[in-house]
């Protein structure tokens, strides 16, 4: 299952979900470009040290994907440093929690902006590279909030929603280009996206941070676990080979039975 020289670039790279994604791949022989909202030396030298660490080229680009112009410039510049684009991770998320009444528009507007929007703009780019290899994977980092519903995330679940759709789209307009296009949708994953999620439960109940963790997964997700963000990484990374070539359309739970109940 390797990816030697497949050229991947993930979004959100920079820390959490996406860091494993691009480490999980980098692992399997692909070259990597890691993408966030960190200053550019700092994801310099975040590059450096992934090269160094998987033995494989590795650039940093940044770009505010809430920007509508930034997603195709990105693909251009992954396109342009590597001569070719395999693989797109569209990881980049944001999160916002709040009763539906109060949800602030801005809010509402940049979770769609970062977590639909974007995804779309870049596919409408990398997809024509794709086929003229003959060969691509895209993977969307939905959730477990792209296939069901929890209070407060209004924003969220319409946009994890969404991209659960956008990806069946993409699956069924490239399914004869040697294309795969599919989402991921996470449980409770360990990075800093939950921390605020984290502490407003410890200040409700009067835990700390590991009671905090242990009451919210306790809540919906079977498993207990709050899971290290590898092991959406191999998972992502399994789709990504040619042993997932007849994968396409799928919106593939790595939830802990969360929704098999
Ligand atoms: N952590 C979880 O429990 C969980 C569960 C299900 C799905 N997800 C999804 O996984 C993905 C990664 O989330 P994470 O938990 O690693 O979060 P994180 O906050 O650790 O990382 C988010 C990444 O997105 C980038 N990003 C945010 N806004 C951006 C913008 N405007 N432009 C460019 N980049 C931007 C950040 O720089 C960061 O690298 C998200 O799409 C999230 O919705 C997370």
């Amino acid at each position: 299952m390797r990816l030697d020289d497949r050229v991947a670039l993930v979004t959100g790279s920079t820390q959490g979900i996406g860091l494993a994604i691009a480490g999980a791949l980098a692992g399997k022989g692909a070259q990597i470009a890691l993408h966030g909202l960190c200053p550019a030396d700092e994801g310099r030298r975040l590059a450096d040290a992934q090269a160094g660490r998987w033995g494989v080229p590795v650039a940093f680009f940044g770009g505010d994907l809430a920007m509508p112009e930034a997603n195709a410039a990105l693909v251009d510049a992954v396109a342009q440093r590597f001569g070719r684009i395999d693989i797109v991770v569209n990881n980049a998320g944001t999160q916002h929690t709040a009763p539906l009444p109060e949800f602030p528009l801005g809010e509402w507007d940049r979770i769609q902006a970062i977590n639909l929007r974007a995804p779309f703009l870049v596919m409408q780019r990398a997809i024509p590279h794709m086929r003229a290899q003959g060969w691509g994977r895209i993977v969307n980092i939905a959730s477990v909030h792209g296939l069901v519903a929890s209070i407060h995330k209004a924003a969220y679940c319409a946009a994890k929603h969404g991209l659960v759709g956008l990806t069946r789209v993409a699956a069924l307009e490239t399914a004869t280009d040697g294309l795969t296009v599919n989402a991921i949708c996470p449980g409770w994953v360990e990075t800093p996206l939950l921390d605020a999620q984290i502490a407003a439960r410890g200040a409700q109940k009067g835990l700390d941070r590991a009671g905090a963790i242990r009451d919210l997964v306790a809540e919906k997700q079977p498993n207990q676990t709050m899971m290290p963000p590898a092991w959406i990484g191999e998972v992502v990374a399994f789709l990504c080979s040619d042993a997932a070539a007849g994968i396409t359309g799928a919106a593939l739970p790595v939830d802990g039975g969360w929704t098999a109940q």
